[in-house]
């Protein structure tokens, strides 16, 4: 019988994709039951008040054996989160996963677990919709004062913004969102790794957090470039079909103290039947990544053969000499399954394009088994603020799509006859 936890044969060490199925669970909790059922409950039975005693005493870390708590309660643990975050943790190497209600609830406990009134936060630009909300209209409001990286700034123009910004004040920490939701715009997790450690306070390391959600987790492991924590938004790529809300957050255990504590206080775990669908999900991640980026190579060239499209931002259309080649080459694995591009026109082109696709669903949101087209000037960047979008090229002929796992030349039809709408 193999334990749950081993992920070895004779000693060779198994793929993640090997391990969805079986890993961190026993049918033998549940009846034999292949597939981990869902367990719905709020709390769980202690054996003896001694055995409570214990598993608070372990819960709240005061203890270094090492050993785990059981189960006490479902905003602390539950299995089902813990089988799914010990999937997930393969994925991107990490020590520890803690998984969340949704994308949101993982980057604001991270941020939160992390930043102190009068700090210094560094973050990259474009960031998703919510996250710039976040970052421009709710941190400030705490005291934190915010850096931007623009996607053609040097290390030293960084480093410039940094050492404007900090006299008094202390880096809390780098917030990055590589590639940028929606241009594809990538930065350097190795970069950031040295602003953190050049403009730390030399006290505590200053983390660097890589929203993970367009790449990840198959073709980006920030963990070994640099990164403390990695994030998700697990609705796109691991959840994967559209039925579900949640987010995630992974790392060594010490960085990952302060976000338990911090999720356990705001209650923004995940919920056991979000978690059982990851689960799910998690068997066919592989599979569906790779469908999808390929079928993506095969559409981004379409696009950008095409005489009514202007660009084209896609990973896999990047070429010596363009900006983000090389940070491509040093921390991408696979270019994934985001295009972006501007429409030969503006926001009407755009639409009439948009509202002639009839295979290709119109939803914000991306990673899921099906095509998703949206216009995030007007959508998921409503509530940016006009001049940086203007600056970051979010503009009205902006175009972005998720590719799914339908046949690419079907979706290359449905683009095509769209076009002719234009
Ligand atoms: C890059 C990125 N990060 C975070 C989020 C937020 O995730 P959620 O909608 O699951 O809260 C999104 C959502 O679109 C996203 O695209």
């Amino acid at each position: 019988m193999r334990d749950e936890y081993d992920d070895t044969i004779a000693g060779k060490k198994l793929s993640p994709e090997s391990l969805m199925m079986g890993y961190g669970y026993r049918p033998e909790w549940s009846e034999g039951a292949i597939k981990s059922p869902i367990f719905q409950t709020s709390t769980f039975v202690f054996e003896s008040a001694a055995e409570g005693k214990r598993f608070f005493e372990l819960a709240e870390g005061g203890d270094e054996s090492g050993e785990q708590p059981g189960m006490i309660y479902s905003r602390l643990n539950n299995p089902n989160l813990e089988i799914l975050e010990h999937r997930l943790a393969l994925w991107d190497g990490a020590d520890q996963g803690l998984v969340f209600a949704s994308g949101m609830a993982a980057i604001t406990t991270a941020m939160l677990a992390y930043l102190r009134p009068g700090d210094v936060l560094l973050h990259s630009a474009p960031l998703y919709g919510g996250t710039d909300h976040f970052v421009h209209g709710v941190l400030p409001e705490f005291g934190v004062r915010t850096v931007e990286w623009e996607p053609d700034m040097s290390e030293a123009d960084v480093d410039a913004a940094l050492k404007a910004a900090l006299p008094g004040r202390r880096l809390g920490a780098v917030l990055m969102e590589t590639p940028a939701n929606p241009t594809n715009d990538l930065f350097s997790i190795a970069m950031a790794r040295r602003l953190a450690d050049r403009h730390g306070d030399g006290e505590s390391r200053v983390p660097v957090a890589v929203d993970n959600t367009f790449l990840g987790p198959l073709w980006q492991h920030p963990l070994q470039h640099g990164a403390d924590l990695v994030i998700y938004s697990a609705t796109k790529y691991i959840g994967g079909h559209s039925d579900l809300i949640a987010g995630a957050v992974l790392g060594c255990h010490e960085m990952m103290e302060p976000v338990v504590g911090m999720r356990t206080i705001l209650g923004s775990m995940a919920t056991p039947h979000s978690a059982w669908l990851m689960m799910r999900s998690l068997e066919t991640l592989d599979l569906r990544m790779r469908r999808e980026t390929e079928s993506a190579q095969k559409i981004a060239r379409f696009l950008q053969s095409h005489p009514k499209v202007k660009d084209v931002s896609y990973l896999g259309l990047l070429a010596e000499g363009d900006r983000g080649y090389e940070i491509y080459q040093e921390q991408a694995e696979g270019p994934g399954a985001m295009i972006t591009f501007w429409i030969d026109g503006g926001e009407e082109e755009a639409f009439r394009f948009i509202d002639a696709l009839s295979l290709i669903h119109l939803a914000v949101s991306l990673g899921s088994t099906e095509t998703l087209v949206e216009h995030p000037a007007t959508m998921t960047h409503a509530g940016v603020d006009a001049d940086e979008k203007k600056k970051l090229r979010v503009n009205g002929s902006l175009v972005r799509l998720s590719i799914g796992v339908e046949n690419p030349d079907d979706l290359i039809q449905d683009l095509s006859t769209a076009f002719e709408a234009v």
